[in-house]
């Protein structure tokens, strides 16, 4: 007889990301009327070791199209997953391991992979009749996390000359997520006043992660930037609101040369270093993300020993989500934060698998959104139940970005007087 939590039917649908390209959307129901919609994200500043994403090439949708892999999820995923009980998710994740049997998901499709994995966890936690954050991580006094929020792009994000990708706020000094929301709105918004009156209107465009893609060409205007919008809005930078950067440093390397190019100058790694020691001497940067090439730890591990105790160092493109990854690379001790993507490993056991092994290491988790992303507010929930105490997800724009705000808001307010905000907890050294 079939229980309440088998597997009834899998569906996989076409949908389109943030970039207008497609992506699946894979939909789970259950024998007891639960179901479970997932959609999986797609990354412009790829690590070299993530799960492959399946596309059919050819002249339909510019190549970007997903027939076979929905073909694959509908004829090959589906038949062995009806009947099987939705709460085995390791079971199921590692069966679609199996079936892909590559080892990076280029037969089954990581984009397969991640929606359907994700889907499965959403339809055993609707079953239940719990909410997701719950269903996988049962936080007893849930967490709401630090947001590290994009609000100036560049790098592969933004049509501008900025070579870092990412310039983040980080609301640290407030104790709760909607007031740290708030203010981080507010910053946002006089943040598109002064480069309006300093750059003109189309200053003000934005970036896939709807941060802004101001005309600038350095990374201290970027941050002068921040610090003044920050100011303006009646916060202390520093104390109330911090510095992030993701440099995506593997897009600046230059194999050929073993340099990093970066504003006009071609830095040996040692070089580079020295640039991140003075930027966190001039400005309250607490988080430091992909500073080196994922080809290179022993930068990462330099990096961490020179500012680890006062800024979170944290590994990107460097793992890729992976748990065998971590495991190989952790004795070196590269980084004090580990970032969390789901799509890179292709299931939801590997990517709390590869948590784990973060949390045992001493490292931090941040779960994070994709530069093409959907209005699936998954990751919000991922995030709590990890109780980690950090997301990133973008600038406080476009709908796929505030999906994830809107349903941490609602997070907080389901458990008001239980939930604590992450504020400064997460980060190794309190500045200012
Ligand atoms: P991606 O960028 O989603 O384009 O890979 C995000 C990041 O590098 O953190
Ligand atoms: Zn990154």
């Amino acid at each position: 007889m079939a229980g309440d939590f088998d597997i009834s039917s899998v569906r996989g649908l076409l949908a389109l990301d943030s970039r207008g390209n497609p992506t699946i959307k894979a939909v789970v129901a259950t024998e007891g009327g639960g179901l479970g919609v997932a959609l999986a994200p797609s990354g412009a500043s790829r690590g070299e070791k993530e799960a492959v994403e399946l596309r059919d090439g050819g002249r339909k949708w510019r190549g970007k199209g997903v027939s076979l892999a929905l073909a694959r999820l509908e004829h090959v995923v589906a038949p062995r997953l009806v009947g099987v009980d939705s709460r085995r998710q390791s079971y199921i994740d590692y069966m679609l391991e199996a079936i892909d049997g590559r080892g990076n998901f280029s037969f089954l499709g990581g984009n397969v992979a991640t929606a359907v994995s994700i889907a499965v966890a959403k339809a055993a936690a609707d079953t239940a009749g719990i909410p997701l954050y719950t269903y996988l991580g049962s936080p007893a006094t849930p967490v709401l996390p630090t947001p590290l929020m994009n609000i100036i792009n560049g790098g592969a994000h933004a049509g501008n000359d900025l070579d870092i990708q990412e310039f983040m706020i980080v609301p640290t000094g407030f104790d709760s997520f909607t007031e740290a929301l708030r203010a981080s709105v507010e910053v946002y918004q006089s943040l598109k006043s002064i480069l309006k009156e300093k750059y003109g209107a189309l200053a003000v465009n934005v970036g896939d992660e709807g941060g802004f893609a101001p005309p600038m060409k350095t990374t201290r205007e970027a941050l002068d930037a921040l610090i003044n919008a920050i100011k303006a809005a009646g916060y202390e930078p520093g104390s109330d609101i911090a510095l992030g950067l993701d440099v995506a440093a593997s897009q600046l390397y230059r194999s050929d040369k073993g340099v990093y190019s970066l504003e006009g100058k071609e830095l040996e790694p040692a070089r580079l270093l020295d640039f991140y020691e003075s930027l966190a001497d001039e400005y309250p940067i607490v988080y430091l993300e992909d500073p080196f090439s994922e080809n290179d730890p022993q930068s990462f591990a330099e990096t961490t020993k020179a500012l680890g105790s006062r800024v979170l160092i944290v590994g990107d493109d460097l793992y890729c989500t992976n748990p065998r990854l971590l495991s190989q690379l952790k004795s070196l001790k590269p980084t004090n934060g580990a970032l969390l993507k789901v799509n890179q490993v292709g299931t939801l056991t590997r990517a709390l698998e590869y948590a784990r092994i973060a949390a045992f290491n001493g490292m931090r988790v941040i779960v994070s959104h994709r530069s093409g992303d959907t209005e699936d507010p998954f990751i919000a929930d991922l995030a709590v139940a990890l109780a980690s105490g950090l997301i990133k997800t973008g600038a406080p724009a476009r709908s796929e970005r505030t999906a994830k705000y809107n349903r941490l808001l609602e997070i907080e307010y389901e458990n008001e007087g239980v939930a604590r905000y992450a504020g400064w907890d997460p980060f190794p050294a309190r500045r200012h």
